[in-house]
């Protein structure tokens, strides 16, 4: 056991820090990462709450927990830890289970505030999980076992029993809550950790990743970008365009399960993308870049300068009239945007789904990982299919990837769906929980 409170002489300063945060965040696990990234910490780092009781209800209320940025968009937590978890045992979840898992989630929330500098985290359950017990799911709650959603890909389903979303802006608070999920520290920030998961849960994976400007730039030797380090220091994600602006994000209401018992929920779809970027770098224009991220109008009009700051809250796909362009564009101009497809699941001139995602170097190879919480799955299946174009040749099957949005350069690798249940519910829950208000 450790208190991550020692400094091992292996400690580098030559490396860079930041690209240091994330290689320790993804190996994860010994002492002596933790010991070293100790020092990323402010001095001090406050504490979490005294009561968790009094934490928000929705585990997915992220936004009025992080800062802003200067237009007001939502500055989401720089480094992520993804764990994919399997419940040790055959039967279904004991009393004493549920409260050593309850007391390891809460001791998280005694050690560090809801926020950008301590740590967010979502528990999460899988359709498998759910099936070890004799009744269902309420109909109030859409969760269908994951499936390939388009026909050029093949991804792998992925059946954890549970996923557990960690999120910090310092890689080292991640990676601590972690041991001490797993029982090892004795004391986080300064509290106790009074109980492990460990004995619950067992640690299938771990996917980790990053968002946020200069992580891109600083972790750009790997596979699926080229050898000549295109990416900026100033871009927040690998392809070189600010994302997620307020405008084009469904806000936490329109995803959060609205009836029965795990009201105050919502759903979860993460997909594990592989990202191929070197045509993206070495042959396509700036030019052929905006047009197929956002739109051809934008492109033409060159609406979008750098990452996209100067879009400030919206990067207006739908008020300039893209999405409805998108079969026109196709037909006679043979380009269509990302954004602009993916605008047609838009609903009251919102998106429907909130997405949550970040980069990956997993397994040395650029990727993402494509965090979309929605009401249910139906809302990303529907997004998913409208960013995949397979519409616009006409017979809604095969359809050409090149020049069609992002499309030639991602291959899903993996997909899963979670329920992200109410916070009253999210330990070890019953598919048909009795206590439905919220309190
Ligand atoms: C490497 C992968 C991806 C990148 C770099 C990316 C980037 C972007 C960018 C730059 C925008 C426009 C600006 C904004 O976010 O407000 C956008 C919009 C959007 N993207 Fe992606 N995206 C990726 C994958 C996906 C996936 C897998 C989906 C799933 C369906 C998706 C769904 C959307 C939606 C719904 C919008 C907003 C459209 C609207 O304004 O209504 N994106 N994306």
């Amino acid at each position: 056991m450790d208190d991550g409170s020692s400094q091992p002489p292996e400690c580098v300063d030559s490396i860079s820090r930041r690209s240091f945060v994330r290689s320790a965040v993804a190996v994860g696990g010994t002492a002596v990462f933790a010991a070293c990234l100790a020092r990323e910490r402010p001095q001090a780092l406050p504490q979490g709450v005294t009561d968790p009781s009094t934490l928000p209800e929705r585990q997915h209320a992220w936004n009025e927990a992080l800062s802003k940025d200067d237009h007001g968009n939502v500055v989401v937590p720089r480094h992520r830890l993804l764990l994919y978890l399997d419940y040790r045992s055959e039967g279904v979840p004991t009393t004493d289970e549920r409260s050593t898992v309850a007391t390891a989630l809460e001791t998280l929330e005694r050690a560090y505030p809801r926020s950008n500098e301590g740590l967010l985290f979502t528990v999460s359950y899988s359709p498998r999980y759910f099936e070890r017990f004799d009744v269902s799911l309420p109909s109030s709650v859409s969760l269908p076992p994951p499936e390939a959603l388009a026909p050029f890909e093949s991804p792998t389903l992925d059946t954890p029993d549970a996923v557990v979303h960690l999120a910090s802006d310092y890689g080292s608070v991640v990676l601590s809550a972690e041991q001490a999920l797993f029982g090892e520290l004795d004391a986080l920030n300064g509290r106790g950790v009074d109980a492990s998961i460990e004995g619950v849960f067992h640690r299938r994976e771990r996917r980790t990743g990053f968002i946020g400007a200069g992580l891109p730039a600083d972790n750009q030797s790997v596979a699926g970008l080229p050898a000549s380090e295109p990416v900026s220091e100033e871009t927040p994600l690998y392809m070189g365009f600010k994302s997620s602006f307020s405008k084009s994000q469904a806000s936490e209401d329109r995803v959060t399960i609205d009836d029965g018992p795990f009201a105050g929920g919502t759903t979860q779809h993460i997909s594990t993308l592989r990202l191929h970027l070197q045509q993206w770098y070495e042959q396509d224009s700036r030019r052929h870049r905006v047009a197929t991220m956002f739109c051809p109008a934008h492109a033409d009009e060159q609406r979008v300068e750098g990452v996209g700051e100067n879009l400030g809250t919206d990067p207006e796909i739908s008020a300039q009239g893209c999405p409805s362009n998108t079969q026109a564009d196709w037909t006679e101009r043979g380009r269509v945007g990302h954004a602009q497809k993916s605008a047609r699941a838009r609903r009251d001139d919102r998106p429907i789904i909130l997405r949550r995602d970040f980069n990956s170097t997993d397994d040395d190879t650029a990727g993402l990982h494509f965090v979309s919480l929605q009401a249910s799955i139906e809302d990303f299946v529907e997004t998913r299919t409208a960013m995949n174009g397979t519409d616009l040749d006409g017979d809604g099957g095969s359809v050409q990837r090149s020049n069609n949005g992002i499309l030639q350069y991602l291959t899903v690798r993996n997909r899963g769906n979670y329920l992200v249940p109410p916070r009253r519910h999210r330990v070890l829950p019953v598919p048909n929980p009795t206590h439905n208000a919220i309190e």
